[in-house]
């Protein structure tokens, strides 16, 4: 028998989406990343078939004897890189991080206040997600253009006549750190929990290059493990008070049953990966977004953040209405191979959110295969091709593609040392 004609146009399918954005690309997603072969490999394992509802040696179901002990190791793991003292690494993304997070200590009718959507909350944060799905009221706190911030002042009058149940941190557009500390005090004086999402900016944690919000007075951070983290795609939830932490895992059933257990390996190698290697993968993502930042305004673009030097983060942010606007430029350079999100910016109203002002470019995955500060000119500088010059957009993709040749291997900034991957090669035996 031949191959099936159903299978064979699957097969090409995706084989054609690995080719395309896997080594023909130039992936500027700020949320996106790949994993190391190591994780890869264990995530392929008999773990992705099963079962194990409930805690480790409280499951509700049998054959959990070792994926109960990856689970408690994968947690070490990250309690060890993220020195905190409770993790739950059972959400399976981001988005399920917050609701459990969110449900654990707001009822419907309950009160949160939340960054606003057109300055970076994710639309979990919002009534339009999670917030709306509980029935929970959303109350905004104001944004200082001038800091690139929470404006600490407003946001104290609105969380103190509020009193709400919720205060949450953290963002999807995120260029410095949010002012965890003084927002918790002010959360703290009335009463609410403070939950800071640090989906994006998870690996920058594990690499010392951005504050953990546990240390300035977070009662719970929320996170993704594949965006800046390089991991498998999922959520996780740490925090320092047992209390909470308690309440958390008694509520993970509602949203999770299957946690997804083959992720948790693929965890747990990033996370040892990013102790060793995980300093200097930061350290020179936040070159690169810098040196990226500069070269784009170099090439005549407006970057945003100017007056505080771009960004402190793996993002980069400019503004296109001159160009038409963020829909278009966004089609524009996937026709150039360049993939990038069109995004809101502070000035814009929600309603704009299908062609908004910005365009959000993320370093990080980029970096991982090798890229650095002069790579990133040269990507700097395609880009302008594209939407100033208007350059014939497949002559440019030619040379992304040429570009992108030189950047195979994934790394963490740097070639990963030979034993790691050495390692790989004895897995599969194993598996
Ligand atoms: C700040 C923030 N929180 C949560 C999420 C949702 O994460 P996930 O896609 O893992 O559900 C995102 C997604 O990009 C995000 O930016």
């Amino acid at each position: 028998m031949s191959i099936p004609i159903e299978l064979s146009k699957l097969i090409e399918l995706v084989g054609r989406h690995n080719r395309w954005r896997r080594f023909e690309c130039i992936n500027l997603i700020p949320s996106e990343n790949v994993m190391s072969p190591l994780a890869e490999a264990v995530y392929f394992s008999d773990l992705m078939h099963r079962y194990a509802e409930g805690k480790p040696g409280k499951r509700f179901y049998q054959g959990n004897i070792y994926s109960d002990q990856i689970e408690l190791y994968t947690s070490e793991l990250l309690s060890k890189l993220f020195n905190v003292e409770f993790v739950e690494p059972r959400p399976i993304s981001g988005t399920i991080a917050n609701a459990v997070a969110f449900r654990s200590f707001a009822e419907p009718g309950d009160r949160a206040v939340v960054p606003s959507l057109q300055a970076g909350a994710h639309i979990s944060h919002t009534e339009l997600g999670i917030l709306g799905a509980m029935g929970i009221k959303q109350f905004v706190m104001p944004f200082d253009i001038d800091k690139w911030n929470i404006d600490v002042d407003r946001a104290r009058k609105i969380i103190e006549d509020v009193k709400p149940q919720l205060v949450i941190l953290g963002a999807s557009v995120y260029l410095f750190p949010h002012p965890t500390r003084e927002i918790a005090d002010i959360a703290h004086s009335v009463n609410s929990i403070i939950i800071h999402d640090v989906a994006h900016v998870l690996g920058l944690i594990a690499g010392k290059v951005w504050p953990n919000p546990i240390h300035e007075g977070a009662d719970i951070v929320t996170a993704s493990t594949h965006k800046t983290f390089p991991g498998p795609q999922g959520g996780v939830i740490f925090t320092n008070n047992r209390d909470i932490y308690e309440t958390i895992s008694r509520n993970i059933l509602r949203f999770v049953s299957n946690h997804h257990l083959h992720r948790l390996p693929a965890v747990a190698v990033t996370a040892i990966e990013m102790l060793y290697f995980g300093e200097q993968y930061a350290k020179q993502i936040t070159r690169n977004a810098k040196r990226f930042a500069e070269a784009l305004a170099e090439q005549g673009f407006e970057v945003v953040a100017e007056n505080l030097g771009y960004t402190q983060s793996h993002m980069v942010l400019i503004d296109v209405r001159r160009y038409g606007g963020g829909a278009k430029i966004a089609k524009m350079l996937e026709d150039a191979n360049i993939i990038a999100n069109k995004n809101l910016l502070p000035w814009d109203s929600p309603e704009k959110a299908h062609n908004p002002s910005g365009i959000r470019f993320g370093v990080q995955e980029m970096t991982r295969f090798g890229m650095k500060e002069d790579d990133f000119r040269e990507i700097a500088v395609f880009i302008r091709e594209v939407i100033i010059d208007r350059k014939d957009v497949y002559e440019v993709k030619k040379k992304v593609v040429e570009f992108r040749k030189n950047f195979i291997n994934i790394a963490y900034g740097f070639d990963i040392p030979k034993e790691f991957y050495n390692s790989v090669i004895s897995i599969p035996m194993i598996l």
